[in-house]
């Protein structure tokens, strides 16, 4: 990687990079030295300005890769998603962003809806990625897959009652669950995926069982529900698979002990499926380095790429038939999922945050 700034230092620097579309040689003579990279004094380096919202070490690695076999550097600008979108949005014509890389196809229509991107058209990029997972226009792709299901405790909860997320919100469930808080992007989808499945009014009903079930309010991250469960607190939650196969992958016997204590529950085709959603990029409108943005999105969709998200973030490659060692994401990848369209659920984001507000989860 050429040079990693932070948000705060990009709108310092802002003019800085918005005026070198690649160019500025200060920056480039300083990394050439850097990074050891030979080259003429008179080629100008190959760049692609990519905006991401993920803070991973398999997208350092990736990147790292990235640069070495195609010769292109990147300039990484990291901040929260939205404060991305946002920063693309109010720069305009003026924005150096090559690509956008975010989690959340919620997130991902909201910068499509607001023209940032701009449709990537080529046929062999698209067809690595299935319908489900990308934009039907091809605004943006996913190029990893993560499911939100059930953790639950196996000792306290019998397998067999467990029917769907629908089933969480009976009487039966009263005191049970935790529940991480309802402004985060991960309930919002799942919950605009129940309004997909049951209609706006059964779906706030949904949501007003949920909350009425809670044993504490919500607080922290999944990996909290999780260990909350392990804890005794409550007896299941809502979580992102990620979360708990880092712990049941891990060597440390804490998390060990909290795997053991907890499991993972996918609603089979029955239930509808498990819901999906993905970590997805798209190519910026103005993008002055496109063809250098092809060619990255390319990358993330390699096998080489596709591996590493699996084995280091436990993430499920975009990509089917790919092969990477790590049992638990293959067992994952392996699950029914809710087929509908990812670009859908940002139709019903906005009524999910309504329904949650006059819910009593907070
Ligand atoms: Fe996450």
């Amino acid at each position: 990687m050429r040079l990693e700034i932070s948000f705060a230092a990009l709108v310092a620097s802002g003019a800085i990079l918005a005026g070198c579309g690649g160019s500025d040689t200060t920056v480039e003579t300083a990394s050439t030295a850097e990074t050891g990279v030979t080259t003429t004094a008179e080629a100008e380096p190959r760049v692609v300005n990519v905006y991401s919202a993920r803070h991973y070490d398999s997208d350092r690695i990736i990147y790292e890769r990235f640069t070495e076999e195609t010769g292109i550097e990147i300039n990484l600008v990291e901040a929260n998603g939205d404060l991305l979108i946002e920063r693309v949005r109010a720069d305009g014509e003026r924005s150096p962003a090559d690509v956008i890389v975010t989690v959340d196809a919620a997130r991902l229509h909201r910068a499509e809806q607001a023209g940032l991107f701009q449709p990537i058209e080529d046929q062999d990029i698209l067809a690595m990625v299935p319908g489900e997972l990308r934009d039907p226009e091809g605004y943006w792709l996913g190029f990893t897959a993560r499911a939100r299901v059930i953790a639950y405790s196996t000792e306290r909860v019998d397998q067999a009652s467990l029917t769907g997320y629908e089933a969480l919100a009976s009487e039966e469930w009263d005191n049970r669950l935790c529940m991480r808080s309802s402004d985060n992007a991960y309930n919002q989808s799942l919950l605009a995926s129940r309004i997909i499945a049951l209609g706006e009014d059964a779906a706030e009903e949904w949501a007003n069982g949920i909350a009425a079930n809670l044993a504490v309010p919500p607080s922290g991250g999944d990996t909290d529900q999780i260990r909350a469960i392990a804890a005794g607190t409550c007896d299941a939650s809502f979580v992102n698979h990620y979360y708990y196969v880092r712990l049941a992958n891990s060597d440390a016997p804490e998390d060990q002990a909290v795997a053991n204590a907890v499991a993972l529950y996918a609603p089979g085709q029955e239930y509808g499926g498990a819901h999906v959603n993905v970590s997805g990029v798209g190519i910026a409108a103005g993008a002055p380095n496109p063809e250098e943005a092809r060619e990255f999105v390319r990358f993330l969709l390699s096998e080489e790429a596709q591996r590493v998200y699996a084995e280091v973030t436990n993430e499920i490659p975009a990509r089917t038939g790919m092969t990477y060692d790590n049992p638990r994401v293959a067992e994952v990848a392996n699950w029914y999922r809710d087929p509908v369209n990812l670009g859908e659920l940002g139709d019903h984001t906005e009524t999910a945050v309504r329904i949650f507000d006059r819910a009593e989860w907070p």
